[in-house]
C-alpha cells in the first residue's frame, strides 16, 4: 500500500515537471517568432524606403534625359544651320578666292582656254586655221576618264539651275539661265563671261521657241535644243543667220525625263569629238539612259545604245571620246559621283570603269557640258559656274 502511494506521487511530480518544461519552450518560441516578426517588419519598411529612393531617382533621370534628349536635338539643329553656312561661306570664298588670284589654277589646260581666246583674237581672218591646230589628245580614244583634277568657280551669276558651255570651233561662250526660256546669251570668250558683272548676260539670241532643261549644244555653227511642245524636239538653229533650219521629233514621252534629279530635262544633247549624241528615255517605265548618235545635219538617228545606265538618282551625264558618264547624287544633294560608264565601242572593260567624286562639298549640277578640245566639263551648280578639269588614264585596250 505504501508503495503504491510513493509511486503515484513520484509520477505526479513528473508529470508536473514535463509539463512546466512545455510551457518554458512554448514561451521561447512564442518571443523568437516575435522577434523575427519585428525584423521583418524593419525589413519591409527599409525596402519600402529604398523603393521610394529608387523611384525618385528614375523619375530624376528621365528628367535629365528628357532635358538632355531636347538638348541635342537643339543642337544637332544649330549644328546642321553652322555647316549650311560654313558650307555658303566656303563656297564664297572659294568664288572670291578664284577671282583674286589669277594663279590658284593656272596650268596646262587652262592656258589652252586663254590661248584659243587670244589666237582667235589676234588672227581674225584665219581662226578656224588657228583651231585646227590645237591638238586633240583624246581622239585616238586610248585613254578613258579617270577623275576630276581640278575645280575652278569662274563665276556666280543667274538662277540656281541653268547651262553654259564654249563652243570649241568659235570660242565663244553660250548661256542659258534657268530651266526654260526663248533666249540665250552670247559671249565672245570665257574671259569676258569671267569678267562681266553678274547682272549682265551678254549678247541675247532670241530663238524661234522655248529651249528646255540642259539638252542644249553648239556645234559646227548650228545650236541645237530641246523644244517641248504637242511632241519633244531637237531644233537645229542658225547662229549666224538667225533663223531655224531644221527640226526633229523625238521618241521620247512628253513625261518622261531623262535625269530623275533633273526633271526639267526631258532630253540632253552632248557633244563630244565624234559628234552629236542624244540622251533620253523612251517612256516613263523605262529604267535606263538611252544613248542615241545623230547626224548633225540631218538630225537622222543612226545608232542607239541602251546604256543600262538607271536614269534613278541620275543628275547629269557626259560623253567623251564614244564613252558616257553618268553622274549621280541623293535627292539632298551630297557629293556627285560617276558611277555608270558606257562605251560605244565596248572598249572599255567592267574592271576598268572609273568611279570618281566631284570635289567635296559642290551640291547637285544642273548640267555639266564637256569640251573635247579642252578635256573640261562647263558645269552649273546652284548658280555657280564651275570648269572641271579631268585627268584620263590608258584604256587596258582588250
Ligand atoms: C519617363 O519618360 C517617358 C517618356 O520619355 C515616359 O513615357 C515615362 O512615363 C517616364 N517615366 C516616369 C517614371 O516618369
Ligand atoms: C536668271 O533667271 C532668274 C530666274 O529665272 C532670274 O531671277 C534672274 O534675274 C536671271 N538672271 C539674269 C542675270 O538675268
Amino acid at each position: 500500500m505504501k508503495l503504491v502511494l510513493i509511486l503515484l506521487v513520484s509520477t505526479g511530480w513528473t508529470l508536473c515537471a514535463s509539463q512546466f518544461y512545455y510551457q518554458a519552450l512554448m514561451d521561447y518560441v512564442e518571443n523568437r517568432l516575435l522577434a523575427i516578426e519585428g525584423h521583418m517588419h524593419l525589413w519591409q519598411e527599409q525596402l519600402r524606403q529604398h523603393h521610394g529612393e529608387l523611384q525618385d531617382l528614375h523619375k530624376q533621370s528621365n528628367k535629365t534625359m528628357e532635358a538632355l534628349r531636347q538638348q541635342h536635338g537643339v543642337l544637332t539643329k544649330d549644328m546642321a544651320a553652322a555647316a549650311a553656312r560654313v558650307e555658303r561661306v566656303e563656297r564664297d570664298m572659294d568664288f572670291v578666292e578664284s577671282r583674286t588670284s589669277p594663279r590658284a589654277c593656272a596650268n596646262q589646260a587652262e592656258r589652252v582656254v586663254e590661248q584659243g581666246v587670244w589666237s582667235q583674237e589676234e588672227s581674225r581672218g584665219d581662226q578656224d586655221q588657228g583651231w585646227e591646230e590645237i591638238p586633240s589628245r583624246v581622239s585616238d580614244c586610248v585613254e578613258i576618264t579617270s577623275a576630276i583634277r581640278s575645280a575652278k568657280i569662274l563665276k556666280r551669276m543667274g538662277a540656281s539651275k541653268g547651262v553654259w558651255f564654249r563652243d570649241p570651233r568659235s570660242s565663244k561662250v553660250y548661256v542659258f539661265n534657268g530651266t526654260a526660256g526663248d533666249t540665250v546669251y552670247q559671249f565672245e570668250s570665257v574671259k569676258e563671261f569671267g569678267g562681266s558683272a553678274a547682272g549682265a548676260l551678254g549678247r541675247p539670241i532670241k530663238l524661234p521657241s522655248d529651249w528646255r532643261g540642259s539638252g542644249v549644244a553648239v556645234y559646227n555653227g548650228y545650236l541645237y535644243y530641246i523644244q517641248q511642245g504637242a511632241d519633244v524636239q531637237v531644233v537645229k538653229y542658225d547662229i549666224l543667220r538667225g533663223e531655224p533650219v531644221d527640226a526633229a521629233i523625238l521618241p521620247v514621252e512628253s513625261h518622261s525625263v531623262v535625269y530623275s534629279l533633273n526633271p526639267e530635262t526631258l532630253a540632253d544633247i552632248a557633244v563630244d569629238d565624234q559628234g552629236l549624241w542624244l540622251l533620253y528615255a523612251n517612256s516613263e517605265s523605262e529604267p535606263n539612259i538611252n544613248l542615241a548618235k545623230m547626224d548633225p545635219i540631218t538630225l537622222d538617228i543612226e545608232q542607239i545604245w541602251d546604256t543600262r545606265c538607271p536614269r534613278d538618282k541620275s543628275e547629269a551625264a557626259f560623253v567623251a571620246c564614244g564613252t558616257l558618264y553618268v553622274v549621280y547624287n541623293t535627292r539632298l544633294a551630297s557629293r556627285s559621283r560617276v558611277q555608270c560608264v558606257f562605251d560605244v565601242n565596248n572598249k572599255v572593260t567592267s574592271e576598268e570603269a572609273p568611279l570618281f567624286y566631284f570635289p567635296r562639298r559642290y551640291g547637285a549640277h544642273a548640267s555639266l557640258k564637256y569640251n573635247p578640245e579642252e578635256k573640261q566639263i562647263y558645269s552649273w551648280d546652284d548658280g555657280y559656274q564651275i570648269l572641271y578639269r579631268l585627268s584620263a588614264k590608258r584604256k587596258l585596250l582588250v
